[in-house]
């Protein structure tokens, strides 16, 4: 088969791999319909993730059809329609056990284009099935189903529900890449009075209010923490969610917040960041880090199947199933290409 596959930093490749097979009994091989690019991608690009050794195939999110199962598979078959999650869960560990399969310490986790190979290829490998894929429901397009795979379960748990977003708060979000603009989709849920998105690209920032913010700061042209202590009587955001990865803006997020509010850090940070304790150590503000578990995933499947959430507009480009570079090239270059989400399809 053929497969994107990470040769070190700044490279990778579309070429021909090994066939996956089962190698346990709770493996399906999943042939991989519709896949798509993650934020957390473009940082193993860059190197931020040294676990991605040269030769793993990337990729931790698609929508497939099972292709064979192990023998102790009990709840997809051959034909069955599935969403691949980006966490893989062994079902028995005590992280899983409690419902923090991100944490997984059986074999699962984020392992997906991480430890083993990934979705970015004609076909994957996933352990534990049972637990890792999800059945897709009928009348959700592909498209849509994707966005389940990783960016709205880690907008929700890592972002809304870390943060403890509850009606009437003042939410600041930082970078309204499709993290972010899961974060303000999760965050609405709730009914914020206001969801302020900081971003340096206003193709960005045009999303987030289609999205749903009712405020967007340029932070290259606009000061971020004046216009939130101006918003907020001079106390700053109830929560603040970082979805960038830098840091720089897990700064600014811990400069945002209010006295007992909440920092929800979700990027993936490659480098060390200041946490200036000099002036949080008084204000009583709880910072939360976090891998996303997916607990949520049946949670966005019934929102999907009954139509409640706006999830169409997170997929701007589309292409063939062997278009990775172009694909990559369009998503890594978003200020310019105002791309969101991109769609890979096997036609
Ligand atoms: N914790 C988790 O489980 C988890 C899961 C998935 C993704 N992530 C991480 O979430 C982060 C966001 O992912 P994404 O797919 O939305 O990425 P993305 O690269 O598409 O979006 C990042 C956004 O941040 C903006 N930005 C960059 N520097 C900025 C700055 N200094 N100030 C303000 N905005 C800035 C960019 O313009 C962009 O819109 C990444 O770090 C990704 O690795 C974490
Ligand atoms: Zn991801
Ligand atoms: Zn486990």
């Amino acid at each position: 088969m053929k497969a994107l596959v990470y040769h070190g930093p700044g490279q990778k490749a579309w070429e021909e791999v090994p066939d996956p097979g089962i190698l346990e009994n709770t493996d399906a091989v999943v042939r991989v319909d519709a896949v798509t690019i993650c934020g957390t991608d473009l940082h193993i690009l860059k190197g931020d993730v040294p676990e991605v050794t040269p030769g793993r195939i990337l990729g931790h999110e698609a929508v497939g059809t099972v292709e064979a199962v192990g023998s102790a598979v009990r709840t997809v078959t051959p034909g069955d329609r599935v969403l691949v999650s980006c966490i893989t869960a062994c079902g028995s560990c005590r992280f899983c056990r409690e419902g923090h399969p991100g944490q997984c310490q059986g074999g699962g986790g984020w392992i997906l284009g991480h430890l083993i190979d990934g979705t970015q290829a004609e076909y994957v490998r996933v352990p534990f099935a049972d637990n890792s894929t999800y059945l897709a429901p009928a009348g959700v397009t592909d498209e849509s189903l994707l966005m389940v795979a990783d960016i709205l379960p880690t907008g929700y748990e890592v972002g809304v529900l870390n943060g403890h977003v509850c009606p009437g708060d003042v939410v600041a979000i930082v970078g309204a890449g499709p993290i972010g603009l899961s974060a303000i989709m999760g965050s609405r849920l709730y009914s914020p009075s206001h969801i302020v998105a900081i971003d340096q690209a206003d193709s960005r920032l045009e999303a987030a209010k289609q999205f749903g913010a009712d405020i967007t700061i340029n932070n290259q042209t606009q000061d971020p923490v004046d216009a939130v202590k101006e918003l907020t009587g001079g106390l700053g955001a109830d929560v603040t969610i970082e979805a960038v990865g830098v840091p720089a803006t897990f700064e600014l997020a811990t400069a945002l917040v209010r006295p007992g509010g909440h920092v929800a850090n979700i990027g993936v940070h490659g480098q060390p960041a200041t946490l200036h304790l000099e002036e949080l150590w008084i204000k009583n503000v709880t910072i939360t880090t976090g891998l996303v578990d997916t607990f949520s995933t049946p949670t966005f499947l019934r929102l999907l199947r009954g139509h409640q959430l706006p999830v169409e507009g997170f997929v701007t480009h589309t292409f063939a199933l062997d278009e990775f570079e172009q694909a990559y090239d369009v998503f890594s270059r978003a200020a310019d290409t105002r791309a969101l989400k991109v769609c890979l399809k096997r036609s």
